[in-house]
């Protein structure tokens, strides 16, 4: 369900770039994905060389593995306010709306960004669109609800598919053992709107669309980093 065509030195100058931001003493939002996974690796390159202090909580089983390779101490939001969450997107539009969930982990993700004073946004240029929607928008389901989920979509003009695992037979299970639905809307109006008209529809957990969120959006090109 991921956009492949990216080089992966945008991502990693993006994920470089904003783990400058990090302070000594933030607790940290750790996203998921393979943008996300530069901005782990390089706190805990600064945990290691600069003996800065910080903590994360994670928003996938992934990048819990990642900052645990990275010596990173894990707490989660029971125990702690975050300072700056960092994550990575699908899709930007220039209102700084998102489309994410191409990992499965936009729940966890949605939760911990939210929850973060800053939201710091990390992609690259192949992210960056005018309107959000050529990216389907990924919605996480109680398994029961997914017929039903499906046809409230479909009324809604979406179409629809339950996202297929790769190596494993079935649907993909998520974090929280939920199935996904990827609905692809021919046009997205108001992501504010479908945000939440999606999320009224019972058996519906999370949708990946985060409309006024976020606070910066750092893009990684092939040799630096523009902030949006
Ligand atoms: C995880 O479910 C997603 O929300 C990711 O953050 C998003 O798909 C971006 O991933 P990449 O950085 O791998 O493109």
């Amino acid at each position: 369900m991921k956009n492949t065509t990216c080089n992966s030195s945008s991502k990693m100058n993006a994920g470089y770039k904003a783990a400058e931001y990090v302070k000594d003493g933030m607790v940290l939002g750790l996203g998921t994905g393979s943008t996300t996974h530069f901005f782990i690796e390089k706190v805990g390159m600064r945990i290691r060389d600069e003996r800065i202090s910080v903590m994360g909580v994670p928003t996938s089983f992934q990048s819990l593995l990642i900052a645990k390779k990275w010596n990173i101490p894990i707490t989660t939001l029971e125990e702690h306010d975050i300072d700056l969450s960092v994550d990575g997107a699908d899709e930007v539009d220039g209102e700084f709306n998102l489309i994410k969930g191409g990992g499965a982990a936009h729940t966890k993700e949605k939760i911990v960004d939210y929850a973060a004073k800053d939201f710091m946004v990390i992609v690259d240029e192949s992210k960056v669109v005018d309107e959000l929607g050529s990216f389907p928008v990924p919605v996480e389901v109680l398994p029961d609800a997914s017929r039903m989920v499906i046809r409230e979509l479909e009324d809604m003009e979406a179409i629809c598919e339950i996202r297929m695992a790769q190596r494993k037979d079935g649907p993909v299970i998520t974090d929280n053992g939920n199935f996904v639905i990827d609905a692809k809307f021919n046009k997205i109006e108001s992501p504010s709107h479908l945000e939440i008209d999606i999320n009224s529809i019972p058996g519906v957990v999370e949708n990946g669309i985060f409309s006024q969120m976020v606070d910066k959006v750092i893009v990684g090109t092939e040799e630096s980093t523009k902030e949006l």
